[in-house]
């Protein structure tokens, strides 16, 4: 990765404080953190310890209470609402501890949702998603619904929706938190194939040790900060 290369994500001082009535919990207090493309980043650290409230900043599904927010070169602070919710749907993934597929929908009409949104013609959508879904192990499974797949597979279809669009971050809030061990493992190969192979950026998060020993840098939040952000070899 060259040293020029634009940071797909800069946190800079970011605090976020929710209010229920007289109650405030400060879930970030100064939280810096900068992304590069290409890496495969886990953000781990105890339970409350802002995680969920970081991932939900980058994906502009949250505002921060202060602090600078920017995504694919993007000031979200500085942009209207429309041209936020273009960028969350155009730059960025989001794969989801309970999957979030669509029941109604089958594992194809699921994973091309993003591009259908997108106005993506017909055959590019087909190409794009019965290649994607081949490449997550699901090849002839294009038909079912989320009902007649297993967890690890709806996952799978999850990773596939996510990075369908080839957005410039993809954001995972525990995508492993509901599978087994051996099926965390291959959702792992799968995206670990995916950012070596395509690139795919991922920052997830997990509580899992043996999913953490998988990312090439792990940052450790503590009440709502970096405590340590370590580099592997
Ligand atoms: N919508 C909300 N309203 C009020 N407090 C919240 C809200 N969301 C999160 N919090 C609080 O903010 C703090 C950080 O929560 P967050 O969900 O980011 O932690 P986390 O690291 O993802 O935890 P976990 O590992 O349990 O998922 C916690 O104290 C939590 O109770
Ligand atoms: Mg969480």
């Amino acid at each position: 990765m060259s040293k020029e290369a634009k940071p797909i994500v800069v946190l800079q001082d970011v605090h976020k404080t929710y209010r229920q009535g007289e109650i405030e919990v400060k879930a970030l207090r100064g939280l810096d953190l900068t992304v590069e493309p290409g890496e495969f980043l886990a953000i781990t650290g105890p339970s409350g310890s802002g995680k969920t409230t970081a991932l939900n900043l980058i994906g502009a599904l949250d505002e921060p209470s202060s602090g600078k927010v920017m995504v694919d070169g993007r000031d979200l602070g500085a942009m209207g609402r429309a041209a936020r919710s273009r960028l969350r749907r155009d730059r960025i993934g989001f794969v989801f501890q309970a999957y979030n597929l669509i029941p109604v929908l089958t594992a194809y009409e699921n994973a091309e949702m993003v591009l259908r949104l997108q106005g993506t013609d017909e055959g590019s959508r087909r190409e794009r998603v019965m290649s994607l879904l081949r490449e997550v192990g699901l090849g002839g499974m294009e038909d079912r619904r989320p009902t007649q797949l297993s967890g690890g597979q709806q996952q799978r279809v999850a990773i596939a929706r996510a990075i369908a669009s080839d957005p410039a971050v993809t954001l995972a809030d525990e995508p492993t938190a509901n599978v087994d061990s051996a099926t965390a493992d291959k959702l792992l190969d799968i995206m670990e194939r995916l950012n070596r192979e395509r690139g795919v950026t991922f920052i997830f998060s997990t509580h899992d040790a043996r999913v953490m020993e998988r990312a090439r840098r792990v940052v450790r939040l503590v009440d709502g900060r970096v405590e340590s952000d370590e580099v592997r070899a």
